[in-house]
């Protein structure tokens, strides 16, 4: 069963399941302060398009996933949605975007592999392109359900992101728990 939740129709249906009540809106809002309406979008890792159908009233949205189940549900739920598979590390397309977005992804990269996602993404995207990603905030790294789960503190994930990218905050919030995770926005560099 390694690596195998989000890529079979059990697990894909048991995720949007159990995230049918969730959503990153407080994500966007904030998001929406610092990219303007209209803008050309990429969202990473759209699983079950919960939040690809917030972005979609406000921007030119792309949604994306590398697992094929989901990007099957995508497809059927949003039929008039555009949608690619895409790796969060290669992003292998010829687009380019205003900004990028994801909302629990990017925690499934080893450290090594965030720094090569983060310096694609500042490859395509348009100058001033604007990131905005959310992590789980902690310490280590583990297993879960087969899944590889990085946690990151604001002074860790900023090092990172800084490699690349100015950073226009990091700011704490509430998933679950209070202060469980980390949503960081930034403008990619000169
Ligand atoms: C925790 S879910 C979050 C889904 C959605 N963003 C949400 O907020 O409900 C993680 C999503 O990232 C996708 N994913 C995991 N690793 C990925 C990778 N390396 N490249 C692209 N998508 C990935 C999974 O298929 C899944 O849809």
């Amino acid at each position: 069963m390694k690596g195998e939740y989000y890529k079979t129709k059990e697990s894909v249906d048991d995720y949007i399941l159990l995230a049918n009540d969730v959503n990153g809106k407080q994500l966007i809002n904030k998001l929406e302060k610092v990219l303007l309406a209209n803008s050309i979008l990429l969202e990473i890792g759209s699983g079950p398009g919960s939040d690809w159908k917030i972005l979609n009233k406000s921007y030119q949205v792309t949604g994306s996933d590398n697992s094929k189940e989901f990007l099957n549900h995508l497809g059927a739920a949003y039929p008039d949605g555009e949608f690619l598979e895409l790796d969060a590390v290669t992003l292998t397309t010829n687009k380019k975007f205003d900004g990028i977005y994801s909302n629990k992804v990017l925690h499934h990269l080893k450290d090594n592999k965030l720094v090569d996602s983060l310096r694609r993404q500042y490859e395509i995207l348009n100058p001033q392109g604007i990131v905005c990603h959310s992590f789980w905030k902690g310490e280590g790294s583990e297993n879960f359900k087969g899944l590889f789960v990085n946690y990151h503190n604001e002074e860790r994930i900023s090092e990172f992101f800084s490699q690349d990218f100015e950073i226009i905050s990091v700011q704490e919030y509430k998933e679950f728990e209070d202060s469980d995770s980390l949503l960081v926005i930034g403008k990619k560099s000169l």
